[in-house]
């Protein structure tokens, strides 16, 4: 700033100064007016730097809320913060998203407004609850624009002044909905997961019980047959010994007796008799052993395990299955009469059928199918190994064979859940199920089951 000192002052303030110091001398009067004028520089100064302080202080300011605006913007969670009455005082992006509501529109009101009918006593109780602590994932529903429930996960503190009083509070709420769909959405999948699993064991247990009926319709048979044919024979017979019988009480003579005895083969008759009956029920209770064995097979598997003599249940299952197959194998079985274990004899039968049709399974294309069933007792336990001479199991699915549904066979050909439900039959014996190649060739499944 330029000023002309030496200009003779013309009135107004300056004018006065000038006439009411008249006992001061000319260079005393300017002196004084140059230092009352330097400290209007310096005020003026002063402003300036104040000026300029308070401009950046605002733009800083400014930045700050720009900055808190965006954040709040950009979160996806609902913020609410209420006065200490529950009026809102600010809302973010995501609540007037949800809502359909302006932040215009909302400030002011009660926050409880914002949640449905069954949240109101939940959020009643905010206000009270945040003195003493923070609410953490309290489930409430926001009402939408369109006024649906939707669920949000609320945490609710308080908000303090800078002097340390309670003014307000803070929401934040959680959108749950979509979660709880994809949570909803799983369960369900996984439920039906769980079905589809029960039925493919199941159908592969009928699978199984219909291979075993071809096996046992085959081993019917052969008693049957025989009771008929005996029962046959038994009714000639009968008719016979009544013709002659009738001879000897109309007093017939001796010689004509005689004579009707060799024509009806009397004596042959009495002599076969015997063998036909012993045969016939021999027969017959052949038929009411497989009928048990059946029942045992598909009836009740809850019994306690007990002691059983193991050579009749390998006898039955390899039957059963070889006498079904279409290619028989030769067939070894080497386990001692006395051998015993303590297990469920109809579990025990169905694993061994299970191993046995595998078994034949994999043959099904070697020269000279072979089977051989070994059982001895080791220490405490009973083993009984199942070899084959087939092409044996690759190492590297020597574990995988138990796995549900792990099957090499063409589709429709194995289900893959017969080697996974004798893991689990041979377990719930207090026994095991391991699978080994043998050295020489083919696959070696050993039951290990508890001795008595
Ligand atoms: N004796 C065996 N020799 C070679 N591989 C076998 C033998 N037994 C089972 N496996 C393998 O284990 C798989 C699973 O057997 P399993 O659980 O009985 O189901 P599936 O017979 O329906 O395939 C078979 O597909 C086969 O690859
Ligand atoms: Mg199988």
């Amino acid at each position: 700033m330029v000023t002309d000192y030496s200009a003779k002052p013309s009135g107004g303030l300056i004018a006065n100064l000038g006439t009411d110091n008249q006992m001061m001398h000319d260079s005393g009067s300017e002196e004084a007016w140059i230092e009352v004028i330097q400290k209007m520089d310096l005020v003026y100064a002063d402003l300036v730097r104040y000026q300029v302080e308070l401009e950046e202080k605002n733009s800083a300011l400014e930045e700050a809320q720009h900055f808190i605006e965006s954040v709040q913007t950009a979160m996806t969670d609902v913020l609410i913060v209420c006065d200490i009455q529950g009026r809102i005082q600010q809302a973010n992006k995501a609540l007037e998203t949800i809502t359909g509501r302006s932040e215009k529109e909302l400030l002011n009101r009660s926050f409880k407004e914002l949640f449905g009918e069954s949240s109101q006593h939940l959020v009643d109780g905010f206000a009270d609850k945040i003195r003493s602590e923070t609410v953490y994932d309290c489930e409430v529903n926001l009402l939408r624009a369109d006024g649906k429930p939707t669920p949000l996960a609320m945490n609710c503190s308080s908000r303090y002044d800078h002097n340390g009083r309670l003014v307000g509070m803070v929401l934040i709420g959680r959108p749950v909905g979509e979660l709880r769909r994809a949570y909803e959405e799983l369960h369900a999948t996984h439920r039906e997961l769980k079905q589809a699993q029960e039925q493919l064991v199941h159908s592969e247990k009928m699978a199984s019980l219909g291979r075993l009926v071809a096996g046992v319709a085959h081993e019917l048979n052969n008693p049957i047959s025989f009771v008929f044919g005996n029962m046959h024979a038994l009714k000639r017979y009968g008719s016979r010994i009544t013709q002659y019988l009738d001879a000897i009480h109309k007093g017939t003579a001796e010689e004509e007796r005689e004579a009707l005895r060799k024509q009806l083969k009397i004596d042959h008759i009495l002599s076969d008799i015997g063998s036909l009956i012993d045969g016939t029920l021999e027969g017959a209770e052949r038929v009411s052993d497989i009928v048990l064995d059946l029942r045992r097979f598909s009836g009740n598997q809850q019994e306690d395990t007990q002691p059983f003599p193991l050579a009749p249940v390998v006898a039955t299952a390899v039957d059963w299955v070889v006498k079904a197959a279409r290619r028989k194998p030769e067939v070894s079985v080497d386990i001692p009469e006395e051998l015993e274990a303590v297990g469920i004899k109809g579990l025990v039968h169905q694993i061994l059928v299970n191993l046995v049709q595998n078994a034949i399974d994999v043959m099904d294309e070697v020269d000279a199918p072979r089977l051989q069933i070994r059982g001895w007792q080791d220490w405490d336990n009973v083993r009984i190994e199942v070899r084959d001479f087939g092409p044996g199991i690759p190492k590297q699915d020597l574990m995988r064979v138990f796995d549900p549904f792990f099957t090499t066979k063409d589709v429709g050909k194995g289900t893959g859940l017969g080697l996974y439900i004798s893991y689990g039959l041979a377990s719930d014996q207090g026994g095991s199920l391991i699978a080994s190649n043998h050295p020489d060739g083919g696959a070696m499944f050993t039951l290990t089951l508890k001795a008595v």
